[in-house]
């Protein structure tokens, strides 16, 4: 397998562009389910990921046309006149827990689905009961056997009200897609509203569905017989935006990230000013910059949006290891998401985890050392390390890399990082 090697200590100048959102365009991929209408999705990331859903999409007998767009990523032309096959198999779903996302648009349109359940990133038991509870509310059977969601709707879904019992991302696109074909009024409450449901809604609204409440955590539907065409370009990628952000304030120097939101990061810039990075938006462009000053510890509480994403708590920390004073990391999202503490800690970082808390106490510098790691975000925290650190660093079993960034190496080396691919 790949492995990135890095030698640490090149501040960062210059551009990067940021891709379109996996996050969102995974959902909207599995929205091209809903219709028998072309469905045109902009702006597509060039991740393992989207292959993936890809791959499974074609199983259920999506007619699938991809151009290449240069800089503003790939575009898909989405047609599904007729269901081929109602399985999500096992082979695919276990590389990608999204692949759930098909549910609730095969049940909604055909009335029936079997999905294998989900494996994914090793981030905890990531269950997927709220799906089911509430796909059961909208009047689905649903059956679980030989690891498979069974599930029927033989007169079709019925609107339903449904509480999530606590903020699921994946739970609430699931049920919002399969809502805009339900029989009646849906109402969602406790839905997660984070910018790619927002994302996802406004596509289906283009495709007319009838949604209200978009951006709030109360989502109200009224199912409609079919939804039509629609032209949609996917959302900048909060998470890279972040993520690259972070990086520059590990290194130092300064970088424009084109097409990078400073709205949709929020919670991250916050804390990413008050460890004395700067951070300001120029039109599509958001500038970020560490000039000398040492950085300071912050404490991080990961939330749902609007809150501190989950996705950077692991680049977060790696910023922290080098910070001046100490910062507390607590993780509320999910359990086991800190696989990257042993290795930060192999290069030399001071991390004592307690319970879902992690207490960061700064160190002068880290050094390089070979790494690994087991999930996506995990595995770039790495890398920033990596990019701050004194000497060598590789970082082993990449492939989670490439399940959620894009040409990352390519990105960092453009702006004077010394990083590099390396074959097996
Ligand atoms: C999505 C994101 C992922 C991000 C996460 C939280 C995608 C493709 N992935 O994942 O990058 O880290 O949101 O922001 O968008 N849960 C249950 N039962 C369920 C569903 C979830 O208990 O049926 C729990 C999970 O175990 C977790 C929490 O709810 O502890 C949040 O998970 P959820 O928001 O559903 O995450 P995903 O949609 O899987």
């Amino acid at each position: 397998m790949d492995s990135i090697r890095i030698i640490g200590g090149r501040p960062l100048e210059g551009r990067i562009r940021i891709s379109g959102a996996k996050n969102a365009a995974l959902p909207l991929l599995a929205a091209g389910l809903l219709t028998d209408r072309p469905l045109m999705l902009g702006n597509l990331p060039r991740l393992a990921d989207i292959e993936t859903m890809l791959q499974l999409l074609a199983g259920h007998g999506v007619e699938i046309d991809l151009a290449e767009n240069g800089e503003a990523g790939r575009t898909a032309i989405l047609r599904t006149p007729t269901l081929a096959d109602d399985t999500a198999p096992y082979d695919i779903v276990r590389k990608m827990r999204a692949s759930i996302l098909v549910l609730g648009p095969l049940l909604a349109r055909w009335h029936r689905a079997r999905v294998s359940l989900p494996g994914g990133c090793a981030i905890g038991s990531r269950p997927v009961d709220l799906h089911i509870d509430g796909l059961r509310r909208m009047g689905a059977e649903i059956d679980l056997a030989d690891g498979y969601v069974a599930a029927r709707a033989p007169d079709g879904l019925i609107g339903a009200t449904i509480r999530f019992p606590s903020v699921s991302v994946g739970a609430t696109e699931n049920l919002l897609m399969a809502a805009t074909l339900a029989r009646g009024q849906t109402v969602l409450e406790n839905a997660a509203r984070e910018p790619e449901i927002t994302d996802l809604a406004n596509c289906l609204v283009a495709m007319g569905a009838r949604i209200d409440g978009i951006g709030s955590d109360l989502l109200t539907v009224d199912g409609v017989e079919a939804l039509g065409a629609a032209e949609h370009h996917v959302l900048p990628d909060r998470i890279e935006c972040a993520t690259y952000a972070a990086a520059v304030a590990v290194t130092g120097g300064a970088v424009d990230l084109a097409g990078g939101r400073l709205d949709l990061i929020e919670a991250t810039a916050g804390v990413l000013l008050d460890a004395g990075v700067g951070l300001e938006q120029h039109g599509d462009d958001l500038r970020v910059w560490r000039n000398g000053a040492s950085l300071k510890g912050v404490d991080v509480t990961t939330q749902p949006y609007p809150g501190f994403p989950t996705d950077m708590q692991a680049q977060i920390m790696s910023l922290m290891t080098t910070a001046e004073g100490a910062a507390a990391i607590t993780e509320t999202i999910f359990e086991n998401r800190f696989m990257h503490v042993q290795e930060l800690r192999r290069m030399g970082a001071d991390i004592l985890v307690k319970g879902s808390t992690a207490l960061v106490r700064g160190v002068p510098r880290l050094s390089g050392a070979p790494v690994m790691a087991t999930d996506l975000r995990a595995s770039v925290s790495l890398v920033l390390a990596g990019l701050g650190a004194e000497g060598e660093t590789r970082v082993n079993r990449i492939y989670h890399l490439d399940r959620g960034y894009e040409r990352l190496e390519a990105k960092l080396a453009a702006c004077g990082a010394e990083i590099e691919r390396v074959p097996e």
